[in-house]
């Protein structure tokens, strides 16, 4: 399983975008836990760097569809639902699991 960033280099609340393997990743630091989450919304394609962290989701920039950072679901249009892969931290290495 790839490292792809540092835990230092993602403030609270800090997104960083990556690319691994071939698939751009977004990850967002939510209160110290770091999420995987696809760098491109569901619905249209808007990019999500410029999305909003608030309570546990992301808001698409675009048209303001949230997604949880968790499970990637979406409340506003159920049938969006934003690609996640698994995280782990081992000091300040970053790895997600591809699957
Ligand atoms: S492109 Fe993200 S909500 Fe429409």
């Amino acid at each position: 399983m790839p490292v792809v960033a540092k835990l230092s280099e993602i403030p609270n609340l800090g997104k960083k975008q990556v690319t691994t393997e071939g698939q751009d990743i977004l990850l967002v630091n939510l209160k110290g836990t770091i999420y995987a989450v696809e760098s491109e919304c569901p619905h249209q394609g808007a990019p999500l760097a410029g999305a909003m962290v608030k309570d546990g989701y992301l808001a698409c920039p675009r048209h303001g569809y949230r997604f949880e950072l968790k499970d990637g679901s979406c409340k506003d249009q159920p049938e969006f639902v934003l690609r996640t892969w698994p995280v782990r931290i081992e000091g300040d290495d970053i790895i997600v699991d591809l699957v």
